[in-house]
């Protein structure tokens, strides 16, 4: 469900909050006794935010959007898109001062990558902060997070904080960090996730998280393209396990598909028995990314075995994120080539995997 009901002047300088869904406009039917069970989106956005007008700084004005109010595990292809477009309109606009976006947790980290990968430079340049936030607890459940965790997205995006530069940042459960390095890791705590990315507090920036979040900047020269909305190149996830069989892959190598992730066990190794359909598939030219089914950690290329010819690492990026860096460097690559420059998915994709990481 897409609609794009606007509230607040646009004519007037604005932070502007873009209402995806999720949790932190979920309802549930018996809050006291049963706040879990709950549907995801749905409240508007306008209605979330007029539980925290009377502490938004002075001076400060709001105007919403709804693009979608759903819950995010069912995010598709063309609302990001659609996301990845409202914000670079955003950003151009002179009369918006920053952006928050209220989002579905059980995503966010596909979003976050994705927002970074495509508006991050743009961002930076023109020194506008946008923020993703979201909550683990309904709208009306005792305790819900949601409305401190949208308070401080919209006091990130306006106030000037500790030199912080324009970029793509998450602010939930009191800490921030990049987007890039959202990555939900627990099912139910507060701070799911941005439990494992490097952060600082949303009050006090810690000085050495602020130069890591430079010196990812720094590398990220160009954003890549929004692929159309329909463009979106085909890529899975497969997970290596025991018992893993040959026949995973080899169901693959009739499809259509354009790339697969491998999370491998460990430092992304994968089974023995998926070694000759995934040569098979590289003969076929399908893009092959290995990472960690675990979690956390770098992914190195040629360990813990040399890699097929043309398979690359994922560095940091988890299987979610390196799902959608494979689908902006095929969609990137494409687009390169269709103007007659010979660049490969590989050479976007290095870009991306060799970001430095933030300690
Ligand atoms: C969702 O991702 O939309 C539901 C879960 C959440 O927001 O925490």
């Amino acid at each position: 469900m897409s609609s794009t009901s606007i509230s607040g002047n646009e004519n007037i300088p604005h932070i502007l909050v873009l209402g995806m869904g999720g949790t932190i406009a979920g309802v549930a039917a018996n809050p006291e006794s049963k706040p879990m069970e709950y549907a995801a989106g749905q409240l508007e956005i306008g209605s979330l935010l007029t539980h925290i007008q009377s502490a938004i700084p002075q001076g400060v004005h709001l105007v919403s959007k709804q693009l979608a109010n759903m819950n995010s595990r069912n995010l598709t292809e063309s609302l990001l898109t659609l996301l990845g477009t409202s914000v670079r309109e955003a950003l151009e606009n002179t009369m918006v001062r920053g952006v928050v976006i209220t989002h579905g947790t059980d995503t966010i980290e596909e979003t976050g990558v994705f927002l970074q990968l495509t508006c991050g430079k743009f961002a930076e340049n023109l020194g506008k902060r946008v923020i993703l936030t979201g909550a683990m607890l309904p709208a009306n459940a005792p305790g819900a997070d949601g409305p401190s965790n949208l308070l401080d997205a919209v006091r990130w995006a306006c106030l000037p904080i500790d030199n912080c530069p324009g970029g793509i940042y998450a602010v939930m459960d009191g800490r921030v960090c990049m987007a890039m390095d959202l990555a939900k890791r627990h099912a139910t705590a507060l701070n799911a996730p941005i439990q494992s990315a490097p952060s600082g507090s949303v009050g006090l920036v810690n000085p050495s998280w602020l130069s890591g979040a430079k010196a990812v900047q720094a590398a990220w020269n160009e954003d890549l393209p929004i692929p159309e909305e329909g463009e979106w190149p085909w890529v899975e996830i497969l997970t290596s396990h025991a018992g893993a069989r040959a026949k995973t892959i080899d169901l693959w190598l009739t499809s259509n598909v354009r790339g697969l992730v491998l999370a491998g066990s460990g430092m992304g190794g994968f089974h023995d028995e998926w070694l000759a359909p995934l040569k098979q598939a590289i003969t076929l030219g399908i893009a092959l990314v290995r990472t960690t089914r675990t979690g956390a950690g770098r992914t190195l290329l040629n360990i813990p075995e040399k890699d097929p010819p043309g398979c690359m690492a994922s560095g940091t990026l988890t299987a979610p994120r390196a799902r959608i860096a494979l689908q902006l460097a095929l969609n990137a690559a494409d687009l390169a080539q269709s103007e007659g420059k010979p660049l490969t998915w590989q050479d976007f994709f290095a870009r991306i995997a060799n970001l430095p990481e933030i300690r």
